[in-house]
């Protein structure tokens, strides 16, 4: 990836306005969907760090490099270019000039994602490409992700941490799939949840933490709707 370092502080200072708000929780929290509808309400950039790891795993897959093979995945992540580019409805994901916006969204892109995500040589190969995209313009952004708050901005000037049981998360991953028309198997779906939850918590670097300050918000029963609405206010009134 081609990235020039903008050390933070020097950002913060040069942009009056900067205000980051992150997001962070577990696979099927419903952070996804509140952060990119949190964003356009506020009129925010949205950083979906994610689609990023996903991104990677898709790439490493492509090229047949092993998803813990760290010194081939940091000489892979010095060769390609990830762009976030506006799409009509959505923001779309291009890997090398291709659009693998629904590539990066298949399970085995998850598994991916997941695997190269504990590598700490892609951890690292993201870090400052997150940072830019997020204090790209006016330096008003949502991210969300696993460790926007805890890692990527952990001055942050509102952080979340969002959570349901696995039960609810696996069911929602599940609807998700279904409604893309993907044959899947709830069975599956759970075990895939838990087990990312496992990888994600148990990591030894970056594991998903609520960040210390993070406002907590369990969704189990609340719409996403009524989640955003919540997080809205909660910005407004810090703002
Ligand atoms: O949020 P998601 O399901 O698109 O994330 C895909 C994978 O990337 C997931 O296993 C966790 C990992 N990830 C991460 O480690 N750190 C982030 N900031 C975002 C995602």
């Amino acid at each position: 990836m081609k990235t020039k370092d903008i050390p933070t502080r020097v950002m913060r200072a040069a942009s009056g306005g900067r205000f980051i708000v992150t997001i962070d929780g577990p696979a099927g929290a419903g952070k996804s969907t509140a952060a990119r509808e949190l964003a356009k309400r506020l009129g925010f950039t949205f950083v979906d760090t994610g689609a990023l790891y996903r991104t990677v795993g898709v790439a490493a897959t492509r090229a047949g490099i092993a998803n813990t093979d760290g010194r081939a995945l940091s000489k892979l992540l010095s060769g390609i270019i990830i762009e976030m580019r506006p799409g009509t409805d959505r923001q779309l994901v291009f890997l090398d000039e291709r659009d693998v916006t629904e590539e990066i969204r298949t399970p085995e892109a998850s598994m991916a994602a997941s695997a190269v995500s504990a590598v700490p040589e892609v951890r690292a190969g993201l870090l400052d490409l997150q940072r830019r995209l997020a204090l790209a313009g006016e330096a008003r952004s949502v991210l969300e992700g696993r460790d926007t708050g805890t890692v990527i901005f952990p001055d942050a000037d509102m952080k979340f941490y969002v959570d349901a049981s696995p039960e609810v998360r696996a069911r929602r991953r599940f609807d998700e799939l279904s409604a893309k028309g993907a044959a899947v198997d709830p069975d599956k779906v759970f075990a895939e949840t838990v087990e990312r939850d496992k990888n994600d918590s148990t990591r030894a670097i970056a594991p998903l933490k609520c960040p210390d300050g993070a406002v907590r918000i369990d969704t189990s029963s609340m719409t996403v709707d009524e989640v955003v609405a919540m997080m809205e206010t909660t910005v407004r009134e810090k703002m």
